[in-house]
């Protein structure tokens, strides 16, 4: 058996046809097809908009600008995650904090969120979405990072549908639930929040027709955060998958849980009741991580560690502060190989080449 990666795409032949009949179509960037991909994605999570990006970074960028974030305003996120989640606040000059993590969720504990914040961004963090309902207050600004929570669903129905926040944000990344390459897609109710992430993404521009027929202007700050019709075809087709890839997920991390419960090692959180987790990732907590993702990594199992915390980079050094919960889970946390083609007999490759390497770093 070769080298089994943390995670990898799904295509299938039909996923391949669909983006070649875009490419003998007459659009290639964001057309036809983006709209369709959107209202897919719209539909599946019961939101009343999808916005589609070219990426989940641009998304949440989207998102704190489009919610009117800036100066002066205070935005909480947590320390284990993707710095996309945090520089979503200091692209629009907001300030940044970080809320140390439940240590039994790897997320944040919605009950105990500080007082003062002007925004949250709620990260599901491995696709255990965290439930909003329990907020201890609601924030003027509630964005969720739901980058790797596509599929998932808490006890106010699927994530994305906005039942306790403004805005959610997917991504699209190969490794993520369903791809499109790179691609993001914000979901909101809010008509004006929508409209607002529209103009973002294509330079702040507002077509005005009363005055010909060529005619917009760009009213605000905008960008090119355009996701293209090639891409939104592979999501559109891969939309379809979305419930199978997670049944799958879930029937694997399952066989994870049942296979390393004498490994004497912390596997990974489950869901609540009446959650459903989309196992994005699959997050053990081991002694001597290093040596252990470095004997795997001989051996060919390719692990990976989710997150290097937010607060150890140089460029968030100002945030460096006691979370001491985050600092714990970082020295063991795993990511072990989890997606829907990994077959049961690699997986028991992974549980075999772990279960000897746990021995070796014990002895
Ligand atoms: C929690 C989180 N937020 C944001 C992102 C950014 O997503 P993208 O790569 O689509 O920009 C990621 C991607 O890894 C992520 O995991």
């Amino acid at each position: 058996m070769g080298v089994i990666p943390y995670g990898r795409q799904t295509i299938e032949d039909d996923d391949v046809e669909a983006v070649v009949n875009v490419l003998r179509g007459d659009y290639l960037t964001t057309g036809p097809t983006v709209a369709l991909f959107e209202q897919a994605v719209a539909d599946y999570v019961g939101a009343r908009h999808a916005v589609a990006f070219s990426n989940a970074t641009a998304g949440l960028h989207g998102c704190t600008a489009a919610a009117g974030l800036g100066p002066g305003d205070l935005v909480g996120t947590s320390p284990l995650t993707f710095a996309a989640s945090a520089n979503c606040a200091r692209y629009v000059g907001a300030d940044v904090t970080l809320i140390d993590i439940d240590p039994d969720t790897l997320n944040i504990d919605p009950a105990s969120i500080p007082g003062e914040l002007d925004a949250l961004v709620a990260v599901h963090f491995a696709g255990l979405p965290i439930d909003l309902s329990k907020l201890a207050y609601r924030p003027r600004v509630v964005i969720e990072d739901a980058a790797q929570a596509l599929g998932a669903w808490t006890p106010s129905g699927p994530v994305g549908n906005c039942a306790h926040s403004d805005m959610t944000c997917f991504s699209f990344h190969p490794v993520k639930p369903v791809t499109t390459g790179e691609g993001g897609v914000v979901t909101t109710n809010d008509d004006e929040l929508a409209a607002r992430l529209r103009r973002f993404r294509s330079h702040g521009t507002q077509p005005k027709p009363e005055h010909g027929g060529w005619y917009y202007e760009v009213i605000e700050e905008g960008f090119n955060y355009r996701l293209t019709d090639i891409q939104a075809a592979l999501g559109h087709s891969q939309m379809g998958k979305l419930d199978r890839f997670i049944e799958r997920r879930q029937t694997l991390a399952r066989q994870y849980d049942a296979a390393l419960a004498s490994l004497d090692i912390i596997t990974a959180p489950a869901a609540p009741d009446g959650s459903g987790h989309g196992y994005h990732l699959y997050t053990v907590r081991v002694p001597e991580r290093r040596r252990v993702y470095e004997l795997l990594r001989e051996r060919g199992v390719y692990t990976q560690v989710h997150y290097v915390p937010i607060h150890h980079h140089p460029h968030f050094a100002d945030l460096d502060a006691p979370l001491p919960h985050c600092d714990e889970a970082y020295a063991g946390i795993l990511t072990l190989p989890l997606f829907p083609t990994l077959t049961d007999d690699q997986q028991r490759q992974v549980v075999a080449e772990l279960t000897d390497v746990l021995s070796i770093v014990r002895s």
